[in-house]
């Protein structure tokens, strides 16, 4: 097991909203940032090796999933959610070379992105970024 899987599966079980959660939440959007930065550029460029990283992003959003869902009912949930099927749906696309397709699910997976960071995300004064306390 990685470490970051066995840290996320640590904090899953232990208290929710607890600063494992939120180190977990960290370090997994910290992979996920370029990863999907980088998954638009391939597609655009009808770059194949695209699929590996859609379908890793597809993991870390049920990883990030998972560590929503005791803690924050409703919306949040889904955003995690639907990111995971888009880029499942990005993966699958890519490999049978249907780019159009792909580039949407991944645009689609974007707005995931934006909306839960809108909801649940906060800029701390030193120019970090936290997740937002209801
Ligand atoms: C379910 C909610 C949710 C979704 C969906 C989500 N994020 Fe995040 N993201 C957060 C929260 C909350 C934070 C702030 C917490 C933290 O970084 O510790 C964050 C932080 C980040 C950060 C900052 C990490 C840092 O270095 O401080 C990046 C980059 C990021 N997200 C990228 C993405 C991208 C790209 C997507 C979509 C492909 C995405 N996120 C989808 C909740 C979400």
């Amino acid at each position: 097991m990685r470490p970051l899987t066995l840290l996320i599966a640590l904090s899953v079980s232990t208290t929710v909203c607890s600063a494992q959660d939120e180190a977990a939440l960290h370090s997994t959007m910290k992979q996920i940032g370029p990863l999907a930065g980088g998954l638009g550029k391939k597609i655009a460029a009808k770059d194949a090796t695209a699929s590996a990283d859609a379908e890793k992003l597809e993991s870390l959003f049920v990883e990030v999933r998972k560590l929503w869902e005791p803690r924050v009912a409703g919306d949040s949930s889904d955003f995690s959610k639907s990111a995971s099927e888009q880029f499942n749906r990005a993966a699958k696309a890519i490999t049978a070379g249907q780019w159009d397709e792909a580039a949407a699910a991944q645009k689609k997976a974007g707005a995931s992105c934006m909306g839960c960071h809108s909801a649940h995300r906060e800029k701390a004064a030193d120019g970090t970024y936290k997740l937002k306390k209801p």
